[in-house]
């Protein structure tokens, strides 16, 4: 009680201005840590999570868009891999998102890479992490989901889903089929996250063949479940790397259709280095996410959306820090938008940053509705 009343205090004079310049003086996992805890404390208080909407989500203006046939509050979301473990949805929403993703939840819990991994390269906005799917399990992440889904108001929820380290791919089907079947009742779309760098073999999910069998075995487990829990077929989204070739991106985009996969995102972190920086931790090994990824993951959107006609809405991630970044996004033909780093950086103020930036670039296309003005945009560019 006095723990919550002291962070109701912290968040009512100074919210997160506070608390930035220590988390971006310790250890990059640690601050982490210590952001997921003090937002677990935050969902379990219903006043304090009073405090963080009028904070921040109420502050965020509204931009209403379409994803999954449903009706968001606006086009910005939370990546995955902030909140892996589903500890902290209630506080998350309130800040704002229109979207919030959580995961990667592997069926068995698994620590991930032993040691230092996570890398901030503060210069560059940028991070790289080879955290490995650290993940409680997908049992912890059901009973947090059961206390906290009901909280979770006016945000889109999605659930990410992946295989345990020592699956072989042969058998992924199984953990995927395993997840979707326990987070079915509490999501609003799933997601077969098949890209994370750090986890081996897994990218090669996305190839032809692999990733045509995983696609035809977890659609059937969701017309089964569907059937379960009274015709509701949950979204079923594909996350993809930004390091495939254009073959790759064809085969994917072609099976997507045929699977009528409802949503692609694109994209997960990179683990090519851009040439020109000159940093520490430049060549660690991991996933390269933030500013230096930006313009690859647009390119992998924009080759989606050339490929499939735009049939297949297409959630855009990687490197958004502004609304200039998010509309380019949007521009080459991405639903809504996606952020992680950028939130570790510049904190929860960025959502209302980005979304009034985009409310008034869409208004220089002279529409008062976001989808228009994206249409027009689109056709002038
Ligand atoms: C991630 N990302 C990620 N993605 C995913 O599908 N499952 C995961 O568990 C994680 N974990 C994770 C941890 C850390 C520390 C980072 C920085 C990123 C990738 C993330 O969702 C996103 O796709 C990329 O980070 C690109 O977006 P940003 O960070 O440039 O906005």
């Amino acid at each position: 009680m006095a723990a919550s009343r002291s962070l109701g205090i912290i968040l009512k004079n100074s919210g997160y201005k506070l608390l930035q310049p220590v988390l971006a003086n310790i250890d990059p996992e640690r601050a982490h840590r210590t952001t997921l805890t003090l937002l677990n404390r935050i969902s379990k208080s219903k006043s304090l999570l009073a405090s963080v909407s009028k904070l921040y989500g109420n502050r965020v203006p509204e931009l209403p868009v379409q994803l999954f046939g449903k009706q968001i509050r606006n086009p910005v979301g939370l990546a995955a891999g902030f909140d892996k473990d589903a500890v902290a949805c209630p506080a998350l929403a309130a800040l704002g998102f229109g979207l919030i993703e959580i995961g990667t939840v592997t069926p068995n819990p698994q620590p991930g890479n032993p040691g230092v991994r996570i890398f901030r390269l503060n210069e560059e906005y940028s991070i790289i992490n080879r955290l490995g799917f650290n993940s409680s399990g997908l049992k912890a992440v059901l009973h947090h989901l059961a206390h906290h889904r009901g909280m979770v108001e006016n945000t889109l929820l999605g659930i990410n889903i992946g295989k345990n380290t020592n699956t072989p791919n042969e058998y992924a089907h199984q953990d995927y089929a395993l997840c979707l079947e326990g987070i079915y009742e509490y999501a609003d779309y799933a997601v077969l996250n098949l890209s994370s760098p750090n986890s081996p073999g897994l990218r090669m999910l996305q190839h032809q063949t692999q990733f045509n069998q995983l696609l035809q075995s977890v659609m059937n487990k969701r017309d089964e479940l569907a059937d379960i829990h009274h015709g509701k077929a949950l979204p079923i989204a594909v996350k993809i790397s930004p390091d495939l070739d254009t073959e790759d991106i064809i085969s994917i985009a072609e099976i997507a259709l045929q699977y009528r996969v409802e949503a692609l995102i694109a994209t997960n972190t990179t683990i090519a280095r851009p040439d020109s920086i000159n940093h520490k931790h430049y060549n660690e090994t991991g996933g390269l996410s933030g500013k230096l990824l930006t313009d690859q993951s647009t390119a992998v959107i924009r080759k989606l959306v050339q490929v499939t006609q735009g049939e297949i809405p297409i959630i855009g991630v990687g490197g958004v820090s502004s609304a200039a970044d998010a509309w380019r996004k949007l521009l080459a033909g991405a639903s809504v938008v996606q952020l992680y780093t950028a939130m570790v950086y510049h904190g929860p103020t960025i959502i209302k940053q980005i979304v009034s930036g985009l409310a008034d670039i869409a208004k220089s296309y002279d529409s008062t509705n976001f989808a228009t003005a994206i249409e027009r945009a689109r056709q002038q560019s």
